[in-house]
């Protein structure tokens, strides 16, 4: 058998999308193993759950830099012009200077980020519930020479419908009949990466939000754990379709 996929993940809350891969490794329905857990806030369960099945843990605060930015040295391999130029988060006619400032303050939090995860080699990296946006500097740092990109993520959302901070809320307020979750790679916009995997749920009549919450969470764990272990047996690769790049399954 091949060596067990190495995950790093990053969390930012109650980690049950981590726990579901934790769960799905220790039980071996997936060829893979947790090797850190990182989380831009403290304190959260999702580190405690880390604990309790003995995998190593981080913080990494993002606040204090998006707070006062200036206040810390820009990375030295930061090209500002080259990740600027790669992101998809601002258009073309928004100032300059906004997308300069949200990359450069990103690139010195994802520079202590990346500092922390060097310390626990890792093939893929998951974010389970990271409320973080990653730019281009991070996201070249984590995928260059590597035929498949290396980040995953899961959203709350049958993506492209609903990106953003509240999938299950925006599905419920549109009225939706049917909701979902994505598992996809992370590229360079917001939640805009291929999609690896998804699954959708029926919106019953009288369903609150609480409701499609709870439908759509249970599918993210199963969901997940299945994503993880297509990437660990070999099962996925890119492929061009018009002018995407898309996820095939083999
Ligand atoms: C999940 O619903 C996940 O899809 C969502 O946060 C929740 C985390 O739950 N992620 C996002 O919205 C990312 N933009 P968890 O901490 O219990 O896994």
């Amino acid at each position: 058998m091949k060596d067990k996929l190495r995950v790093g993940a990053l969390i930012s809350g109650g980690g049950t999308n981590l726990q579901a891969i934790i769960d799905a490794c220790e039980a071996e329905r997936i060829n893979a193993r947790v090797v850190f857990v990182g989380s831009d806030q403290p304190g959260v369960k999702g580190l405690a759950r880390a604990e309790k099945h003995g995998i190593p843990s981080f913080v990494m605060e993002y606040g204090p830099i998006l707070q006062r930015p200036c206040e810390y040295r820009l990375p030295e391999d930061l090209d500002l012009d080259d990740v600027v130029s790669k992101q998809h988060l601002f258009s073309r006619d928004q100032t300059p200077d906004r997308a300069r400032d949200y990359c450069s303050a990103r690139a010195v939090a994802e520079a202590k980020l990346l500092a922390e995860m060097e310390k626990f080699p890792f093939d893929i990296l998951v974010l389970a519930g990271f409320m973080r946006i990653f730019s281009p500097y991070i996201i070249d740092k984590i995928n260059i020479g590597h035929d498949l990109p290396r980040i995953m993520n899961i959203h709350p959302a049958l993506l492209p419908a609903f990106p953003g901070v509240d999938g299950y809320g925006d599905t419920f307020a549109y009225g939706c009949k049917v909701g979902g979750c994505t598992v996809h790679f992370v590229d360079y916009g917001e939640d805009s990466g291929p999609i690896i995997g998804q699954k959708a749920y029926t919106i019953d009549p009288g369903d609150s939000e609480m409701d499609i919450r709870k439908k759509g969470l249970e599918l993210e764990w199963k969901l997940y754990p299945e994503c993880v272990g297509l990437f660990a047996d070999g099962r996925l690769s890119m492929a061009s379709r018009g002018k995407r790049t898309v996820v095939e399954i083999r």
